[in-house]
């Protein structure tokens, strides 16, 4: 059995962290499959990046980006630090404004302020700004972009004192 050992030394300011990520090799890791369905603007960016960074196919590049979103989900302390929700959303799918209010209020103690732009007849930009502990931040900020209906979220973080 090949292991691939990957030690990752993440400084992130005062934060560090020592994610060691062992992956096994493929012949010995059973493979599943599932189906995915994606919009087909999503589907050409894949390929795009599939392309941008050599990726033999598809599932490589998905696999690459599961982990490597898994990884930053470890960047997570009791640091305090500043930073941004960032989402858009079309308001005429679902209800992304009010679920996105009553999480707002659950983290009423980290928000700082909220702006909501109307972009478009249908898009919305909205920028939370939050300052709190990093991982309390990630919470919430997994909790708003996980709101069914948002086209696309991120948070960004930066150290605060
Ligand atoms: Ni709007």
């Amino acid at each position: 059995m090949v292991l691939y050992l990957f030690g990752i030394i993440l400084f992130y300011y005062n934060c560090a962290y020592i994610c060691v990520t062992i992956i096994k090799n493929n012949n010995t890791m059973p493979l599943a499959r599932f189906g995915v369905s994606l919009d087909e603007d999503i589907l050409k960016a894949l390929d795009g990046f599939v392309i941008e960074n050599n990726f033999p196919n598809r599932s490589q590049a998905i696999r690459h980006l599961v982990e490597k979103n898994l990884v930053e989900k470890k960047w997570q302390c009791n640091h305090i630090v500043a930073g941004a929700v960032v989402m858009l959303y079309d308001h005429h799918k679902g209800d992304v404004s009010t679920k996105s209010g009553d999480i707002q209020h659950e983290y009423f103690d980290v928000i700082l302020s909220s702006q909501h732009f109307h972009l478009s007849h249908d898009n919305c930009l909205e920028i939370v700004a939050v300052k709190g502990t990093a991982n309390r931040l990630t919470e919430l900020s997994d909790k708003l972009i996980g709101i069914k209906g948002i086209i696309h979220g991120k948070l960004v973080m930066s150290k605060a004192e």
